[in-house]
């Protein structure tokens, strides 16, 4: 069985028993070989746009001796290599966010086939989930992973029209935040989240028009937010649980 580690568990563990799932650029195909060798997935689609990670998969699978029958490779581009109603459930992992929404919103027939997509994106976290609303899909939940000091987020979204979250829940995740409110791994997300955007407002003031612009204004203003969460947030723990009291100075504010 191969074993996944933290990053791809978490992923499989959104995808209900019986599903026909797709892995959009696969690369070494674990996530679909544990879920066909679980037999959580009935049918697996690996799909690649790169020859050589499509290859690395069927070898695995093969090492695997996973059966043909329920298990397809496909080369190419996102969504065009599928048809739609061939799977229910759509994974993409490991990509950046801005890339997850190009392929899912290139391909619309195939998404509105969809019975749930598992999303986990690198970065551009913020549009890819305002995507997702006004594409009329909604986040059923969510997770935040750590894997080797790198904290990942993964979403699950399913078909429905839902009200737009505010723009904090759309920067760190509605189901996040609620969640993971008091948990360690969220403060360090938040800290991750700051750091990313602090680079890009200090690139922007380089510039004038940048410097003038409204994304610049959003971005300080979302600073502000989530460092005032981090700081609410480390006063209610600090009265919860004393011991936590170390972990709780801000690396990098
Ligand atoms: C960083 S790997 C992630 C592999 C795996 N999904 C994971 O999360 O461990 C990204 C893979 O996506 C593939 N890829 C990038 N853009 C793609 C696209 N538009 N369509 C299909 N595959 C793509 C790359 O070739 C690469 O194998």
């Amino acid at each position: 069985m191969f074993k996944l580690d933290k990053r791809l568990q978490a992923i499989a563990n959104f995808v209900p028993a019986g599903s026909r799932i797709a892995d959009i650029g696969s690369d070494h195909g674990y996530l679909a070989l544990n879920l066909l060798e679980s037999r959580i997935a009935n049918f697996a689609i690996i799909t690649d746009k790169n020859p050589a990670p499509l290859d690395s998969a069927r070898k695995n699978s093969k090492l695997a001796n996973i059966e043909d029958k329920n298990l397809e490779f496909r080369l190419g581009d996102g969504l065009s290599i599928l048809e739609p109603n061939e799977v229910d459930t759509i994974c993409i992992a490991g990509m950046g966010g801005a890339l997850i929404g190009e392929i899912l919103s290139e391909s619309p027939n195939i998404v509105e086939t969809a019975k749930r997509l598992i999303l986990q994106p690198m970065n551009g976290m913020k549009p890819l989930r305002t995507w997702l609303y006004r594409a009329k899909w909604h986040i059923a939940d969510e997770k935040l992973v750590e894997v080797d000091h790198k904290i990942y987020t993964i979403i699950l979204a399913e078909p429905g029209e839902s009200e737009l979250p505010t723009s904090l829940e759309l920067q760190l995740g509605p189901v996040i935040m609620q969640r993971y409110r008091k948990r360690k791994i969220f403060r360090e997300h938040i800290r991750d989240r700051i750091q990313i955007m602090q680079r890009v407002v200090l690139d922007m003031s380089r510039s004038i028009l940048a410097k003038r612009s409204p994304k610049y204004l959003e971005l300080k203003e979302t600073i502000e937010e989530m460092k005032s969460l981090l700081h609410c947030d480390e006063e209610i723990l600090s009265e919860e649980d004393l011991s936590n009291l170390p972990t709780m100075i801000p690396r990098s504010l």
